[in-house]
């Protein structure tokens, strides 16, 4: 299950070259479980036929208001009724300069105006110079007053052989933007500062200490509080994932490293975040050059870093939500609570590592929520469900 599943998108589809990626979002968006219903413009028909959303979806695809092609009778209001929300992509210059102006004069334009009061996403596609025309400029001015979210497009080389802004997004930042527009913004006005994967302290330059965090679910907890509306910063050491649309992120590697950028950004954050899994100890002497295997010593001698946690506890400012993480392979909420006491938080995820689908590496995770209430066990979640549910928790934290 993700936030898309069972939302009824009413996605309108016009006459731009980037019809073919807008195929491949409904195709996400079918895999996600979402109930897709699309409108073409005629002139998305000249790029596309009808039948590959028709084969996508497993839906009738719309187009016509008159006539024998009609395909449900009063289409223009019984869609928009429907719908969770109304997704255009791509939007070309035409179709936006008519939404501009309140035009009914095609199923879509029609089916926009009596949506009214749903959300309207509008995703631009098209050459550069036509996108930064005043006219279009203007036009894109005028949906945004009348409420339509408007998403940028990308910048880049375009169909047409240009360069500059109007590219369709790729789907993970649409999927974004979909998704915060069917989501609650219950997180709006918050600073949100998240650490997340593991440090790596060096040992010689061919080699360091490090642990098997992936980051995956500190990247979730950052998506998620995007989505619900935070202002979000990720400091994230090493980690084979992108970064997230929309957030700042910040890349470190050493827990030291880590240690500066958290602390220098602490004070301006609202609610704190240490996913990270930081290496407790690190090499005594980081060797200049490679440690040859016949001069190699009998034992490694180590030195604590930093306790992050335990400093932002020291060092926390009224109203600001401090939330640990526990990886333990046993007695978890012992721990947690040991954790939660000691380090002063307001909340610690105990996470179980033992697992095959737990913890480290996972696309799923089972954890505990450990506050000075007592704990409560969530089931095995994907890591981005996980994440919403520590974030619902959250908010119950922050309104008490
Ligand atoms: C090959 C080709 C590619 C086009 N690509 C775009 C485009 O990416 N964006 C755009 O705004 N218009 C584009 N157009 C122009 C639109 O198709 C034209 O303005 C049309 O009237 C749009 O109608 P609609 O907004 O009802 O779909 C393209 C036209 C052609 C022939």
């Amino acid at each position: 299950m993700t936030g898309l599943q069972g939302k009824k998108i009413l996605f309108g589809v016009t006459g731009s070259i980037a019809v073919f990626k807008a195929a491949a979002w409904v195709h996400a968006l079918v895999k996600e479980e979402a109930l897709v219903t699309v409108i073409m413009t005629r002139a998305a028909t000249r790029f596309v036929s009808e039948l590959t959303f028709e084969a996508l979806t497993a839906n009738p695809v719309h187009v016509e208001m008159f006539g024998h092609a009609v395909r449900t009778p009063m289409a223009h209001i019984s869609l928009a009724r429907d719908a969770d929300c109304i997704c255009i992509a791509p939007a070309t210059a035409n179709t936006i300069a008519r939404l501009a102006n309140g035009m009914a004069d095609d199923l879509l334009a029609t089916s926009v105006l009596a949506a009214s009061g749903k959300p309207v996403m509008v995703f631009p596609a098209m050459n550069c110079n036509m996108y930064m025309h005043p006219a279009t400029r203007d036009n894109l001015q005028r949906l945004r007053e009348l409420g339509y979210i408007v998403v940028e497009p990308d910048a880049g080389a375009l169909a047409c052989g240009d360069e500059g802004p109007g590219r369709l997004p790729e789907w993970d930042r649409a999927r974004e933007q979909l998704l915060a527009c069917l989501c609650q913004q219950d997180l709006a006005g918050q600073q949100v500062l998240i650490t997340a994967g593991p440090t790596r302290e060096v040992l010689d330059p061919a080699r360091f200490l490090s642990n098997r965090s992936s980051g995956k679910m500190g990247f979730a907890l950052a998506r998620t509080a995007r989505r619900r509306g935070a202002k979000v910063v990720l400091v994230t050491g090493p980690v084979s994932l992108e970064d997230p649309p929309g957030v700042e992120v910040v890349h470190v590697t050493s827990a030291r490293e880590m240690y500066e950028e958290v602390i220098q950004r602490s004070s301006q954050a609202s609610i704190i975040v240490k996913s990270a899994a930081v290496a407790d100890f690190r090499p005594a002497q980081a060797e200049l050059h490679k440690v040859k295997k016949r001069s190699a010593p009998d034992s490694l001698a180590l030195e604590a870093n930093p306790d992050i946690l335990a400093e932002l506890g020291r060092n926390r400012h009224p109203g600001q939500l401090l939330v640990g993480f526990a990886a333990e392979s046993r007695d978890h909420q012992e721990e947690a609570g040991r954790k939660l006491r000691e380090k002063n938080l307001d909340l610690v995820v105990a996470n179980d590592i033992s697992g095959e689908n737990t913890g480290f590496g996972a696309d799923t995770n089972q954890v505990t929520l450990v506050d000075h209430q007592g704990a409560h066990p969530l089931p095995l979640l994907s890591k981005e469900q996980a994440a919403d549910r520590i974030w619902d928790h959250i908010v119950t934290l922050v309104a008490k």
